[in-house]
């Protein structure tokens, strides 16, 4: 990889660090760009924000020219650390809007749509350029950045998933809305790993840290490590090309 060469590109990464809805890609994602110094890019903030838009204008997925023309009316905000996890609609944060409902249940749909993909494609290439990046999302890895130095897939059962964000979100276990935080997930499961286009699956190089029943900062720590690791091998030969190195083996979020 070119940019392999690059002194600089040695010691910040690109990171790519993909998985499904809730596996806790945006939030271990930032901690562990934090701990290192690298910035952050939370990537489904982008198609929320399209979907939310969209869901606003009456603008339905059989007009794809029209949801493309929205992407221009969106951008991410970084917070004081440089991590770009909130999202802008014409200059006002509109972060916890598009993390909503409607937009959960919308979003996989509209995410589908190969016109909006490839405008949001260079988009997210260009953030990366520069390096020392964790950019999260579902296709960062396979499409978005098939050369990053490191790729990571968290995995984690539907079920500790949806329990995950209903906790988040203060609700009852037990309750309706439980069941259709779980039914959502499924949903976008099915939606984002079968579609055509850029699905959700690991990259055959990506190590897979699977964080059921793991504390949040043990899957940090196994990405931290995971960073540490392929920049100490990069800072050792600098003229190693990591596309060339063998397969990692799995690992849970200890190791
Ligand atoms: O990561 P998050 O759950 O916020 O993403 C919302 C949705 O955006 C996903 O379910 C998926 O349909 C879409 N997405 C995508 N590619 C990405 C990031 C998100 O298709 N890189």
């Amino acid at each position: 990889m070119e940019a392999s060469r690059d002194p600089d590109r040695a010691r910040k990464l690109v990171v790519a660090l993909d998985g499904p809805g809730s596996s806790g890609k945006s939030s271990v994602g930032a901690a562990a760009a934090l701990r290192v110094g690298y910035r952050f890019c939370d990537t489904g903030l982008l198609y929320r924000a399209v979907t939310w838009l969209a869901l606003a204008r009456n603008i339905s997925t059989s007009h794809p020219h029209a949801v493309r023309g929205l992407v221009d009316e969106v951008d991410l905000l970084p917070d004081q650390a440089g991590r770009l996890s909130r999202v802008l609609v014409h200059g006002q944060d509109h972060t916890d809007e598009v993390r909503g409902p409607e937009v959960d249940v919308a979003v996989s749909v509209f995410a589908a749509i190969p016109e909006l993909r490839l405008a949001l494609l260079e988009r997210q290439r260009v953030l990366a350029a520069a390096g020392g990046m964790v950019m999260a999302g579902r296709d960062i890895g396979t499409v978005v950045l098939p050369d990053a130095d490191l790729k990571i897939f968290l995995v984690a059962s539907v079920e500790e998933r949806a329990r995950r964000r209903t906790e988040e979100r203060g609700l009852d276990p037990q309750g309706p809305e439980a069941a259709a935080i779980l039914d959502a997930l499924r949903r976008r499961d099915e939606l984002d790993s079968t579609r055509p286009v850029a699905p959700l699956r690991a990259a055959a190089d990506a190590r897979i840290i699977s964080t059921d029943g793991n504390r949040f900062e043990d899957t940090v720590d196994a990405v931290v490590n995971a960073i540490r690791d392929v920049e100490a091998r990069l800072a050792a030969d600098p003229d190693r090309d990591p596309d060339r190195e063998p397969k990692p083996e799995p690992s849970g979020a200890g190791g």
